[in-house]
């Protein structure tokens, strides 16, 4: 029994995806396009934006702010305005590494602002619409992208992975909430971490293997069609298997510092 209606069909839908000038947000879009959805694209980069929305037919250019929350607010009216809709995913991110030794407060702070502040932003101001929606017979859904490094405290991640695990346990407490009364919940947990886009440039050649956005949006697709609540990547690295809950803190941290050679 699935956890979220299943979306199999994108034929006129209308998806709003948060952070999609680039990377898994873009590919996205790309993807939801040609299987016929009405695709919003909103990130703070306005020409990328209007690029896609040209070159896409049909498809709509919001730039947006995440971190300003009356922005949120207004964007989410003007949208439900038009229409109501049936796809919130939210992809907007930044990624500084930062370690206890090289703290940098205020860079940490706005990692935080775009990661889950924003997210809440947009979850605080969409949801009574997604509901209504919900009520009004339609299947409406709600999607958060994270990271591995929410999972478990991981090297360089001071400042990016709190906030990953804060919105890994948003997802989850949204899911036991709002699929009751119809309003899809699900997470795509970005595994190994390390998907090729402007994220995680430079992109070293060292393990483990890169992964292209293209291949996380198509499975996030497949994970929408089964009506899954984690988005399931398909690859599978031995970073992402020892992140999971399953290894013990001890066994966890002693293979990362095997790895990192202290
Ligand atoms: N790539 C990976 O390996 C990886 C690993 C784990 C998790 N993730 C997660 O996947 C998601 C997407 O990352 P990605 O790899 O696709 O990175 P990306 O290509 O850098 O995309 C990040 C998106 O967030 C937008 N953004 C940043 N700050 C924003 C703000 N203040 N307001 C609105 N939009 C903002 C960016 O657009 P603008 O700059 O135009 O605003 C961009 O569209 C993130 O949540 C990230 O945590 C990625």
């Amino acid at each position: 029994m699935p956890l979220n209606t299943p979306i199999e069909r994108w034929y006129g839908l209308r998806v709003w995806l948060v952070g999609a000038s680039s990377g898994v947000g873009l590919a996205l879009a790309e993807q939801l396009h040609a299987a016929g959805a009405q695709v919003i694209v909103s990130a703070r980069r306005q020409a990328i934006l209007e690029d896609f929305a040209k070159s896409h037919p049909g498809s709509q250019a919001l730039s947006l702010d995440v971190t300003d929350r009356q922005a949120v607010i207004n964007a989410v009216m003007q949208l439900v305005d038009e229409a109501p809709l049936d796809l919130v995913c939210y992809c907007a991110g930044q990624h500084q590494t930062m370690q206890a030794d090289d703290l940098d407060l205020n860079a940490l702070l706005q990692q935080r602002e775009v990661a889950l502040i924003g997210a809440l932003h947009l979850f605080a101001a969409v949801t009574p619409h997604l509901l209504a929606a919900a009520r009004a017979g339609r299947h409406p859904h709600l999607s958060l992208v994270a990271s591995v490094a929410g999972l478990r405290g991981l090297p360089g991640n001071l400042a990016y992975g709190p906030s990953q695990a804060a919105l890994i346990n948003l997802a989850e407490t949204l899911q036991l909430e709002l699929p009751p009364q119809g309003v899809g919940v699900s997470l795509a947990v970005v595994k190994p971490g390390l998907v090729a886009t402007p994220f995680t440039e430079p992109h070293p050649g060292t393990q483990p293997p890169w992964a292209q956005p293209e291949q996380a949006a198509s499975a996030m697709l497949q994970g929408w069609a089964r009506g899954s609540f984690q988005l399931a990547l398909p690859w599978r690295s031995k970073l992402g298997r020892r992140s999971g809950q399953a290894t013990s803190a001890p066994g966890f941290f002693a293979w990362l510092r095997r790895l990192q050679g202290n």
